[in-house]
Formats: structure tokens, sequence, C-alpha cells
């Protein structure tokens, strides 16, 4: 059995304490937390919506990955409305959390339409996968149009 030597762990040991620190206070902000997620969502997004527009080549493969990216950190989102409003730089309507109940239904639809599009993807079928690509893409502006500033 390998040993890792003791001067790896040491290192290692002695340099998460300051990995950690050296983020500050950013470890902790909610605003950054969710604008990120949506940076992801958008990055995936954004080439399915070239292909769906026939802008790319469809590549199914390339597809599947991609919406399978999406639903999965559709997932997290939520973590990031937690407790608000929050302080910061943000796009992020206050009545979010005057109605947490439609906004939570809205994220659910997000999140069950994206689910959807990554099993749907798995086939291969274009037309299926377009006409559940729109159905996932209404989700996003359903919730921009109420909770999402211009
Ligand atoms: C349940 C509500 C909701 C859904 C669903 C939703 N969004 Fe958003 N989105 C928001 C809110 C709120 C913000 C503003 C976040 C902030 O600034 O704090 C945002 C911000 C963004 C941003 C800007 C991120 C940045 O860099 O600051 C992008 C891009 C984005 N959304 C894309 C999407 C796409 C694409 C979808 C669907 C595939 C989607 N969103 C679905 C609520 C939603």
């Amino acid at each position: 059995m390998k040993r890792f030597p003791q001067s790896l762990v040491l290192a290692v040991s002695l340099t998460l304490p300051s990995l950690v620190l050296a983020h500050g206070g950013d470890h902790a902000d909610p605003v950054r937390y969710r604008q990120s997620g949506f940076y992801l969502i958008g990055w995936h997004f954004g080439p399915m919506a070239a292909m769906i527009k026939g802008e790319k080549p469809m590549d199914a493969k390339a597809f599947a990955t991609h919406a399978e990216a999406v639903a999965n950190i559709s997932r997290l989102l939520p973590e990031g409305f937690a407790n608000g409003p929050h302080k910061g730089k943000t796009d992020a309507k206050p009545e979010i959390w005057k109605n947490p109940g439609d906004f939570a239904d809205k994220m659910k639809a997000f999140q069950e339409q994206s689910a959807q599009l990554a099993q749907i993807a798995q086939g291969g079928d274009t037309g299926q996968i377009k006409a559940q690509f729109m159905k996932t893409a209404e989700t996003c502006k359903a919730c921009h149009d109420d909770y999402r500033k211009d």
C-alpha cells in the first residue's frame, strides 16, 4: 500500500486554510452563488439555442451534455435564494421573497422541464428535442418576466 509522503500531507494541511480564507467574505455571498449558477446555465443554454435555431449544426451528443448540465445546475439554484432578499448588486426583484410560493412553483417548473429536456435529448429525436427546448425556455421567461429586473 502506498502512503502519502508526510511532506505532501503537511503542505496540504497548511495551504487549505489559507485558500479558504483568501476568498474572504465571498464564500458566503448568496447573490454571487445564484449569479454563478445562472451564468453556467446561460453558458450551456446558448449552444443549445443556436442548434435549435439552425445557427449551428445539430449535434445530438453535445446537446444532451448541455441539457444534462442545465438540469443539474437548476437543482442548485434555490440555495442562492434562501433567506433573502440579500444585499449586493443583484437583478433579483424583492417580489421573490414576497411571493415565495409562486417563485418556488416557477423554479420547480424550470427544474422539471429541464430534467425532461435532458431525458428527451438522450433519445436524439430532433423534433421532440425542439419542442421540449421551447417548453424549457418558456420557464426561463416566465420567471424573468416577474422576478428579474430588465
Ligand atoms: C425561478 C426563476 C428563474 C428561472 C426559472 C430562470 N431564471 Fe435566470 N435569473 C433569475 C433571477 C432572479 C436572476 C437575477 C439574479 C441576480 O442578479 O441575483 C436571473 C439571472 C439570469 C442570468 C444572468 C446571470 C448573471 O450573470 O448575473 C442569466 C444568463 C439567466 N438568468 C439565464 C436563465 C436561463 C437561460 C434560464 C432557463 C434555462 C433561467 N435563467 C431561468 C430567475 C430565474
